[in-house]
């Protein structure tokens, strides 16, 4: 079955203006992490926590970051994918690969930026969605 929203990733130009949004802009405040470089994703990741999910804020980082594309369309940033949890990312894979999703990459789970399994599903088979699996 499908699980909780892990997140909500949102890709942006400047990771400390973004941060400030969600420390000072949102005056009622909320728990933001520090900045942490993610070379082996091509991004630099902060976390807003909520009390009920999180929000991903995402920079790119390198010179082949995997949201490059992405901000370059949307310059301003954006909502760049959802993150779900599955009990189990092998075999939610086997099941939505076997009703036509199409996994991205090779196709195999990665470590993801919490530690866990995680894979990402093309946006095509999910009205334009980037959707990110997470191991629970
Ligand atoms: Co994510």
């Amino acid at each position: 079955m499908l699980g909780r929203l892990n997140h909500v990733a949102i890709a942006v130009p400047d990771i400390e203006a973004a941060a400030a949004i969600y420390r000072s802009t949102f005056a009622m405040g909320a728990k933001v992490s520090k900045p942490v470089p993610q070379p082996d994703h091509g991004v630099t990741t902060v976390f807003v926590e909520l009390p009920n999910t999180k929000i991903e804020l995402l920079e790119p980082l390198g010179d082949k970051s995997p949201i490059a594309n992405f901000l370059k369309k949307n310059p301003s940033g954006g909502i760049h994918h959802v993150c779900y949890e599955v009990d189990d990312i092998d075999a939610a894979c086997k099941q939505m690969v076997a009703q036509g999703a199409t996994i991205t990459g090779d196709g195999k789970p990665k470590i993801g930026a919490h530690g866990k399994p995680v894979i990402f599903m093309h946006p095509k088979d999910f009205n334009g969605t980037l959707i990110e699996l997470e191991q629970a």
